[in-house]
């Protein structure tokens, strides 16, 4: 192998492990699975290497092996059946993106408002595909469900789009780093376009950043509420909650204070990771 070949093996062992990670959320739910952020740390480090031995890849595709075959089954069966979501745990402790986000606002915002949107999106779902042939008011489930689902999955990339070791503007290393540049200019034009997006929402909503698999182009979006006001055929790779309940009890009503502390726990490796699988789905360009 050549070096450029392990290092190009040692990143998809890396992405598919923190897919993994992002699927089970290894850390938090006792899939009791020996030395596992050892094993990320690893991976980080030989991807850097550029002296790795054939004896090091070797180690790595082993344990690689024995990770996927522990795994595998419920990889494949991992769906979510209707009205079956779930709250998913915090990647991080709740008082760990202070001082930005206190934790009194990370444990409401979790605990309560998320746990409300899971709740509602089982409800909604429930009544859609699990009734039975009764009627049903369809109207009203399926605004439910547009609602609920909407907040629930949004909120899971919120937790996920954040980290204590976050902050800053995407490194080279970063292929959305690239993608920024591309589609905005620079990271500091970027940086400002989403800033006034998510200033510029009236009442409750979010600022999304997103990509286009049909253009091939990021863009910048505000949704209201969590549902509306939304670019459809999009995948959303980093948002901002700037509901109040986001924010209220640590900045009142400065919403733009609130954007401005947010930035410093933005989680690139994340947002990073949604862009490499959105990238390679490819839409026929319109
Ligand atoms: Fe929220």
């Amino acid at each position: 192998m050549t070096i450029t070949q392990k290092k190009a093996y040692i990143s998809d062992v890396l992405e598919w492990s923190r897919e993994v990670e992002r699927i089970f959320s290894i850390r938090e739910e006792n899939v009791r699975l020996s030395n596992w952020d050892q094993w990320i740390a690893q991976l980080e480090v030989a991807r850097e290497n550029n002296s790795i031995s054939e004896e090091e890849v070797q180690q790595i595709r082993d344990r690689a092996e024995y990770y996927h075959q522990s795994l595998e089954s419920r990889i494949e069966n991992n769906s979510v059946k209707p009205g079956e979501h779930k709250l998913p745990l915090l990647p991080y402790d709740y008082n760990s993106l202070e001082p930005h986000i206190s934790e009194k606002i990370m444990r409401l915002h979790h605990d309560k408002h998320h746990q409300s949107y899971v709740d509602g999106l089982n409800r909604a779902e429930r009544a859609l595909y699990l009734a039975d042939n009764q009627p049903i008011n369809y109207k009203y489930w399926l605004d439910e469900q547009a609602f609920n689902g909407s907040g629930h999955y949004l909120h899971t990339i919120f937790w996920f789009n954040m980290s204590p070791n976050g902050g800053g503007a995407p490194t080279p290393k970063y292929s959305i780093s690239k993608q920024i540049e591309n589609d905005f200019g620079s990271f500091a034009n970027f940086k400002q376009q989403f800033t006034e997006a998510a200033n510029s929402v009236q009442g409750s909503g979010w600022a999304t950043l997103v990509w286009s698999p049909r253009t091939r182009r990021l863009a910048i979006q505000t949704l209201e509420k969590h549902q509306n006001h939304a670019l459809a055929d999009t995948i959303p790779l980093l948002v901002l909650d700037v509901w109040e309940h986001a924010y209220y009890l640590q900045y009142d009503n400065e919403r733009s204070k609130y954007v401005q502390a947010w930035w410093n726990v933005v989680n690139w490796d994340d947002v990073d990771n949604r862009f490499n699988q959105s990238w390679k789905l490819k839409w026929k360009p319109f």
